[in-house]
């Protein structure tokens, strides 16, 4: 099995611990975290989390660029791209968290995936959304600035930062990143949950053998997503380092063209 180096493929020149820890002068309110108080900061020059290879050289145009931004990030495009599977997708994802948690989600989504969890956690609950890109950070602590419990930050998600969450939500990302940070990803989210917490892992899945769609897929992926065709030939837990330390639940959505795993910590 391939690893995550850093440096190599990953967050160049970082190590996990370095990127971790946070590096802003945020004063801590009483009880607070160093990475709760990181995430109410202001961004500087000198917070950059330096952007992974895959994401500058494959999709800069899809997020790294406002226009591109601006066109996607409606729920009627993201409808589309999931072929209109995006309101069950989500719903299979608050199924699984609590009013009253505190959850991770591990990079940004267009629409209004982060708005529903944090409106389903509740004043009570707390959602960390993290992302890579600046440029997403900004974007969605706008559209996050009237739920206080939702703070966003910059982070990878191969370094999350300071953890023990009730659960963590890992939305459309694996099939993005290459075989490593695949691997890279799995072990830091599922290091970042306590005892009984959840992973919940949202993706592609090989369709079943007479979808519709299956050839059409195939043509996107190998056009757009030179890293997916990895999530149709291996199980999300084949990623994982110590995934006997966990217990792992499976199941699949339209066709089988779309995955939920759900991993909890024993
Ligand atoms: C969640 S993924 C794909 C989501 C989905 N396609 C959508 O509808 O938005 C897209 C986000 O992941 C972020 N991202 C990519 N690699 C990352 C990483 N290693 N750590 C944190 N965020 C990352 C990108 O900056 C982007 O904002």
């Amino acid at each position: 099995m391939s690893r995550y180096q850093p440096g190599l493929s990953g967050p160049a020149g970082e190590t996990a611990a370095q990127a971790s820890t946070p590096s802003l002068a945020v004063p801590l309110a009483q009880g607070e975290t160093a990475t709760a108080a990181e995430s109410r900061a202001p961004l500087k020059p000198s917070d950059a989390v330096p952007l992974p290879d895959y994401l500058k050289t494959t999709y800069s145009w899809a997020y790294l660029n406002p226009v591109s931004r601006a066109l996607f990030d409606q729920w009627f495009v993201v409808q589309g791209i999931l072929w209109g599977n995006a309101g069950r997708l989500v719903r299979s994802v608050l199924e699984e968290v609590e009013p009253g948690q505190r959850v991770l989600q591990t990079a940004c989504v267009y629409g209004s995936f982060s708005n529903q969890l944090a409106e389903h956690l509740g004043p009570e609950g707390a959602l960390d959304v993290i992302d890579v890109a600046p440029i997403q950070v900004h974007h969605t602590r706008r559209k996050l600035q009237k739920l206080p419990q939702a703070k966003v930050r910059l982070a990878d998600a191969a370094a999350p930062g300071d953890g023990q969450y009730d659960a963590v939500c890992c939305f459309f990302l694996l099939h993005e990143v290459p075989r490593a940070y695949k691997t890279a990803i799995v072990d830091a989210l599922l290091e970042t949950i306590r005892p009984g917490g959840r992973v919940v892992f949202v993706d592609y899945h090989r369709p079943h053998a007479l979808h519709p769609l299956k050839g059409l897929m195939k043509v996107v992926f190998a056009a757009l997503e030179p890293y997916a065709h990895e999530i149709w030939d291996e199980e999300i837990r084949q990623y994982a380092t110590r995934g006997e330390a966990y217990e792992w639940r499976k199941s699949t959505f339209f066709g089988d063209l779309y995955q939920k795993v759900v991993v909890r910590r024993r």
